[in-house]
């Protein structure tokens, strides 16, 4: 039997267990909610950095669009090889009708295609003869070539492409410096026939037509990467648009200047007698937009002055040094 004491003494041990049960329990609550408002907290924070990280991504891939889309019209290979494929097939035709009429000047013509290994140790005392005074010319919009320049160039197939034949040794040995150091480099596009750049001109021109812009604004989008027929270097067979193995990806675009490639030609192509035709920040002296994949042969006597010189351009350097200029 419990006496009154015993009974109050129980309850109050019992009401004890119910207040410290009660206290614990209200902290294990407070803690619960503060734990879920914190994690509440973490996690807006961290949806909003989500979503800032999504926008900059936006903002990148706006960008690459938007270089995607002023480059894609300009130097995009798949187009040059489409025209380019149109061309051979029709070059195989009248090649093929030559070859029915004239085996032995085939033959001749066979024998100048070096498209294998040979390439690497071609060398001929002909074409590199004389004072490179062909080479100091100037082409660009105010300076269009001659009617039939291009029709007149006598080329020959390296690494894939054609190329004026008094520029292969400096070429080869420009390509070789850079295997020496472990560096491959290739080649985009080079000599272009007039018709094949007026091909690839409307060709780009249809695109800014096709996406709504007048005669005018697609003939000024098209000309700032792409020159109008007659007046792209590349008809003279010595403007070569140098590409990047180690990266395709920064082929025809402004990343071909960082690649391994790219800053091999900005360190060493005047050696063998390249320059950089158009450099950042002179569009309005070039006419055309920084284009770092595009050299020109000037020989090696004229790239090495014109490196001392300090200037960025061809079209300042013949302002300052006319007589070196040759005429077209
Ligand atoms: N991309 C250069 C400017 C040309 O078309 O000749
Ligand atoms: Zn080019």
């Amino acid at each position: 039997m419990f006496s009154k004491f015993n009974w109050l003494k129980l309850n109050f041990f019992k009401n004890k267990k119910f207040i410290i049960t009660a206290i614990c329990c209200t902290i294990g609550g407070v803690a619960a909610i503060a734990t879920a408002l914190l994690n509440k907290a973490d996690s807006d924070s961290e949806n909003k950095n989500k979503n800032e990280e999504k926008n900059n991504e936006q903002v990148v891939s706006n960008e690459d669009d938007k270089n995607k889309e002023e480059l894609k019209p300009d130097e995009n290979i798949q187009e040059e090889k489409k025209i380019e494929e149109n061309q051979q097939k029709q070059k195989n035709n009248e090649e093929k009708n030559k070859n029915d009429n004239n085996s032995n000047s085939q033959k001749q013509k066979n024998s100048n295609d070096y498209s294998s290994n040979k390439q690497q140790n071609f060398h001929n005392e002909e074409v590199n003869k004389g004072d490179e005074n062909w080479a100091h010319i100037m082409v660009n919009k105010s300076n269009p070539l001659p009617k039939n320049y291009s029709s007149n160039v006598k080329t020959i197939k390296i690494l894939g492409k054609d190329v004026d034949t008094r520029i292969v040794d400096p070429l080869m040995s420009l390509i070789n410096h850079a295997k020496n150091q472990g560096i491959n480099i290739g080649l985009s596009s080079a000599f272009r026939s007039n018709k094949y750049q007026e091909g690839l001109f409307n060709m780009r021109k249809k695109e800014y037509l096709q996406n709504g812009k007048n005669e005018q604004e697609a003939y000024e989008l098209t000309s700032k990467y792409t020159a109008p027929p007659g007046t792209s270097e590349h008809e003279t067979g010595l403007a070569i648009d140098f590409a990047s193995i180690s990266n395709s990806s920064a082929n025809l675009n402004e990343a071909f200047a960082n690649t391994v490639e790219g800053k091999f030609l900005q360190k060493y192509a005047f050696e063998h007698g390249f320059i950089l035709r158009y450099p950042e920040g002179k569009e309005s002296t070039t006419g055309f937009c920084y284009e770092p994949w595009h050299y020109r042969y000037v020989g090696e006597k004229l790239a090495k002055e014109f490196y001392d010189s300090g200037l960025k351009t061809l079209e300042e350097f013949f302002e300052k040094y006319p007589k070196f200029r040759a005429s077209l």
